[in-house]
């Protein structure tokens, strides 16, 4: 279980994430949702040590990881996907991949490959191993993106704003996909999207930001409803 307990983080005179708590369990699926400039991306930069936190606590499984280096947290299994798709574009796909299997869980080569290949099955990107990544279409480089994620062994996926710029149909494929990361493979997802429907049918739990704070934290129904939830995307969303 990942817990959190008090996490601020500030850039100069911006709090942008205030006393924040909550936790994902074991093999949950949790959203985190809130207007552009709400604190997502810092609170997921918080977690894995890119911005540790000004205050506050972050275990996983009871390990301490509130001021570890990045590479640290991803040694406890602790991995991220990126609001823009970052891949090595002059390789193919099974090579990005792999790569994920040998920096990311040490395997050998031989190793590492066959992870590779496994993870790209995984996510339905087999018949493209061989394919260069910059011949990808932006559905597939996301699905590539969670590919090298698995292949690293995690136990807990950050995943950030992977929806964007996706058709409806992209976006199923992709939540599907995620929803297995969680059920079939028990890997705890922590999902952000801008906009609530994309996430609503695939989470277990909405957890709501707005302007650093957490404002909601519940089933998706509930917070959907919420009047809080509501006035700060009517309110403040850029949108
Ligand atoms: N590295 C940084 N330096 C200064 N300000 C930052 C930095 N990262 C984020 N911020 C600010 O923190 C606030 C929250 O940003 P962010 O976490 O990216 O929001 P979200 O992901 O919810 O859109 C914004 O006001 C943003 O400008
Ligand atoms: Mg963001």
């Amino acid at each position: 279980m990942l817990q959190a307990e008090g996490v601020t983080k500030s850039f100069g005179g911006l709090v942008a994430v205030n006393d924040v708590s909550f936790s994902v369990d074991d093999e949950e699926i949790v959203g985190l949702i809130g207007p552009n400039g709400a604190g997502k991306t810092t609170l997921f930069n918080t977690i894995t040590g890119v911005h540790p936190p000004n205050q506050g606590t972050i275990t996983l499984d009871g390990t301490e990881l509130t001021g570890r280096k990045p590479f640290e947290i991803a040694q406890q299994g602790v991995v991220r996907t990126f609001q823009t798709a970052r891949t090595f574009n002059e390789s193919t796909v099974l090579e990005n991949v792999t790569v994920g299997a040998v920096f990311g869980d040490g395997q050998d080569p031989d190793a590492a490959e066959e992870t590779a290949r496994e993870c790209l099955s995984f996510v339905g990107l087999e018949d493209q191993a061989d394919a260069e990544v910059s011949g990808l279409n932006l559905a597939d480089r996301k699905l590539l993106e969670l590919a090298r994620g698995l292949a690293t062994d995690p136990n807990f996926m950050l995943v950030d704003e992977i929806g964007s710029g996706l058709t409806p149909a992209e976006l199923q494929t992709l939540t599907d996909t995620l929803e297995r990361t969680c059920h079939d493979r028990g890997i705890s997802v922590f999902w952000i999207e801008h906009i609530m429907d994309a996430i609503m049918g695939a989470t277990d739990r909405i957890i709501v930001l707005d302007q650093g704070q957490k404002i909601a934290d519940g089933p998706p129904e509930e917070v959907r409803n919420d009047e809080r939830v509501t006035e700060a995307y009517l309110g403040g969303g850029d949108e």
